[in-house]
Formats: structure tokens, C-alpha cells, sequence
């Protein structure tokens, strides 16, 4: 897809400042740090519309970012980060939980893994909870730069293994840095589209 228009629209922290319409949605997940805002940026051709940052935590509200007046990408905070109190944890659950099941814009979960890495329990139970809703997911193992061109599947199979991935479900190796994985990306999303 040609990005010839892409702007925030809000930062919501509840249903009601949820964007009125029925345009479609395509929501990231996936731990803090991980690349989701990188994601955004690097399929939309921004290099910072979606706040990044080398710390984790820099996403704290559900951006929403409106792609050629046609569909909003989400940007969510991710899960994982061990300097996080109770309470902020307990609100960031309610928050995504309230989007995820409730939200029938959403089209498609895109959930980002590191591919240099076995996925985390935490990764593991967001995949399962996006099953259980029975949602489309598309996974994005990223951060490919970071490993051996030799080593690639292999870390893909680890990936697959961990989230016993469902034969139906896409992965797609990815790199904000490279742009590797990107058009493969954008041809998924197409469908939802
Ligand atoms: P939170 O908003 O904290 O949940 O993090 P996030 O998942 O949005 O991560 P973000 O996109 O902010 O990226 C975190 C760090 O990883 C930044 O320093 C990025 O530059 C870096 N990064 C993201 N994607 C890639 C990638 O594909 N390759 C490399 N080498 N670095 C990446
Ligand atoms: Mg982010």
C-alpha cells in the first residue's frame, strides 16, 4: 500500500474516546520494547509519527493512527516490563482487555516477537488469549538485523514451536531497521483491509 496520509487521531485510555465510525482496525501487541511503535513507523514510511524510544514503556495509551482516511493502525503498550507497579499493571489489563474483546473495528491482531529470542510466558498467553477470542492474529518476529542471515529459521521454528502456532496463522520475519519482511507485511494486512 501507497501511505499517503497518516496522522494520530487520539490517545484513548477508555471506550468512549474510541474513534465513532466503522473503519477497520489493525491493533499491535506484543512486550515493551519490542519494535510495535518501529512497526507502525516503518510500514507507514514515518520514521517517528509513532513515539519510540530505547526504554521500555514509551507507549502508554492506545494510539490511534489514521492511515489514508482509510484504516487505524493501534499502537498499545506492551506487557512484560518488570519495573511496573501492581496497579499500573492491573490498569493496562483492564485497558487492553476492554479494547480486545470489545472493539468490533478490530480486523486483526498483529502480535510483535523478538525473533532473537524464545517467546516469554507472557507472549505465549497473549497469542492463547487471542485464540480463545478467537481473533486473527498475524505474527511479526522482528528485529531480524540482530541475527546470523544463516540463523533466521531456525529462530523462526523456535518461535513457532513456543506459541505452538496454529498452521493457519502467519509469521512474517521482519526488520524496522532493514525493511526486511515489510512488503510481505503490508500484502497480509491487505486482506483486512
Ligand atoms: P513500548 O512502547 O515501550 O511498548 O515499546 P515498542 O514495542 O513500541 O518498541 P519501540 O518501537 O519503541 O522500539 C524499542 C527499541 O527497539 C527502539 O530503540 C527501536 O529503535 C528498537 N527497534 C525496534 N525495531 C527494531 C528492529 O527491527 N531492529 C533493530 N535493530 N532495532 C529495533
Ligand atoms: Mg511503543
Amino acid at each position: 500500500m501507497k501511505v499517503t496520509k497518516a496522522e494520530i487521531v487520539i490517545s484513548a485510555v477508555s471506550e468512549k474516546q474510541y474513534p465513532d465510525g466503522n473503519l477497520p482496525e489493525i491493533a499491535l501487541a506484543g512486550r515493551s520494547n519490542v519494535g510495535k511503535s518501529s512497526f507502525i513507523n516503518k510500514l507507514i514510511n514515518r520514521k517517528s509519527l509513532a513515539r519510540t524510544s530505547s526504554k521500555p514503556g514509551k507507549t502508554q495509551t492506545l494510539n490511534f493512527y489514521l492511515i489514508n482516511d482509510a484504516f487505524h493502525f493501534v499502537d498499545v503498550p506492551g506487557y512484560g516490563y518488570a519495573k511496573v507497579s501492581k496497579r499500573e499493571r492491573e490498569k493496562w489489563g483492564k485497558m487492553m482487555e476492554e479494547y480486545f474483546t470489545k472493539r468490533t473495528n478490530l480486523k486483526l491482531a498483529v502480535l510483535v516477537v523478538d525473533i532473537r529470542h524464545k517467546p516469554t510466558n507472557d507472549d505465549v498467553m497473549m497469542y492463547d488469549f487471542f485464540k480463545y477470542y478467537e481473533m486473527k492474529v498475524l505474527v511479526i518476529a522482528t528485529k531480524l538485523d540482530k541475527i546470523p542471515k544463516n540463523k533466521k529459521q531456525q529462530h523462526l521454528q523456535q518461535v513457532i514451536n513456543t506459541l505452538e502456532l496454529d498452521k493457519n496463522d502467519t509469521i512474517i520475519p521482519f526488520s524496522a531497521e532493514t525493511g526486511e519482511g515489510k512488503d510481505a507485511a503490508w500484502n497480509f494486512l491487505q486482506q483486512y483491509l
